[in-house]
């Protein structure tokens, strides 16, 4: 799917992000399996993550970023039309997230869902908001893109234990006079979606004892193909976005890409030929927090001063599906209609 925004302007007029208190190191993995700082950073780029607690659940993450993006935008919850929560770890399979979520920010008039899209649900999120704003179906939304994948990893499984980490982030969509979303690229190629799957726990294979014992209940990755497809489709949705836009990769003033790996978002923007000090990067400190990479990196990017009004954001998310998305927004600072 492609296209610009045709429809009425729609921006990002707050902006929120929540991260567990508790930060593990490499060091500390390499306590617990067989790896090292050394091996982590130099194949991945990450040094340390957040994790969540174990009382701690999805919605524990996405309120407070939530809040903090009502704060922003200078909304309540009771001004929201509807609420998008990205992830796949919801607190349970239902009720949504989303609807726990509008529950406890009082947004009593708000149609509120859970979307899976992987790591790319932010974007695919987003997507769906801006359309509905454009068409006149809501006014206000809240989208939280936010994971807490620790609770579904392998601990024991090195090859994807060390990537991810936990958080959320949240931006709140409202119409503007001028500015905003320029044009959305979403795709999906189910033909992937082994490469990066939850094998147990779902209709084809529901919770057995023997499924608990065979940790069918994990997360299970190919690294190899998803890395592949990763630099593939960062680069492709990213120039497809711009090209459909009538923009060009010179005129991308910030770029935000999915924070999986430092060496797939070098990749990247060295293939698009974005210059390195236009790129946000923070896997360093989170790891990969699937569908609160993107949002984490925008709240990183807005705290260096880096999103101020009139500059060009591009996104790009990728991951289980498999996946990818790309938005392309001019920023603006507030200026709601
Ligand atoms: O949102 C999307 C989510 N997923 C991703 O973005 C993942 C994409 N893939 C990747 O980022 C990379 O493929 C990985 C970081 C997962 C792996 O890096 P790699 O350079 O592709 O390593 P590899 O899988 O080719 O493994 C190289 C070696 C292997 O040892 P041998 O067979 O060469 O002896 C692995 O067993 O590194 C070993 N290895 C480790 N060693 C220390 C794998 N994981 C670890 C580890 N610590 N954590």
């Amino acid at each position: 799917m492609i296209g610009t925004a045709n429809g009425l302007a729609v921006s990002i007029t707050g902006l929120g992000s929540h991260v567990p208190d508790r930060v593990v190191t490499n060091d500390e993995l390499s306590t617990m399996m067989e790896t090292s700082d050394e091996w982590i950073v130099e194949r991945t780029g990450i040094r340390e993550r957040r994790i969540a607690a174990p009382e701690e659940a999805l919605s524990d993450l996405a309120l407070p970023a939530a809040r903090q993006a009502l704060e922003d935008a200078g909304i309540s919850g009771s001004d929201l039309d509807l609420i998008i929560v990205a992830t796949v770890t919801p607190d349970m399979a239902f009720p949504a997230t989303a609807a726990i979520l509008a529950d406890e920010l009082g947004a009593h008039d708000a149609g509120a869902y859970d979307l899976s899209a992987g790591c790319t649900g932010f974007m695919y999120a987003v997507a769906q908001a801006y359309g509905m704003l454009a068409g006149g179906l809501a006014q206000r939304a809240l989208v939280v893109g936010g994971d807490v994948l620790s609770k579904i990893l392998d601990w024991s499984d090195r090859g994807t234990a060390v990537l991810f980490g936990d958080g959320a982030g949240a931006v709140v969509l409202e119409r503007v006079g001028q500015g905003g979303f320029l044009g959305f690229e979403l795709g999906a190629d189910g033909s992937g979606g082994l490469q990066l799957y939850l094998p147990a726990g779902g209709s084809r294979a529901p919770a057995t004892a023997e499924s608990v014992a065979e940790r069918r209940h994990f997360v299970q990755m190919n690294g190899r193909e998803v890395f592949k497809f990763a630099t593939r489709v960062l680069v492709a949705s990213a120039e497809a976005v711009l090209a459909e836009c009538g923009r060009t990769i010179e005129d991308v003033d910030v770029y935000v890409p999915h924070q999986a790996n430092v060496r797939i978002i070098e990749y990247a923007t060295q293939k698009l030929g974005i210059p390195d000090d236009r790129v946000v990067i923070d896997v360093d400190r989170y790891g990969n927090t699937s569908s609160g990479s993107i949002p984490l990196a925008l709240a990183d990017a807005k705290a260096d001063g880096r999103l101020a009004a009139g500059r060009l954001v591009l996104m790009t998310g990728m991951g289980a599906g498999l996946t990818w998305g790309s938005g392309l927004i001019e920023w603006t600072d507030g200026g709601r209609t």
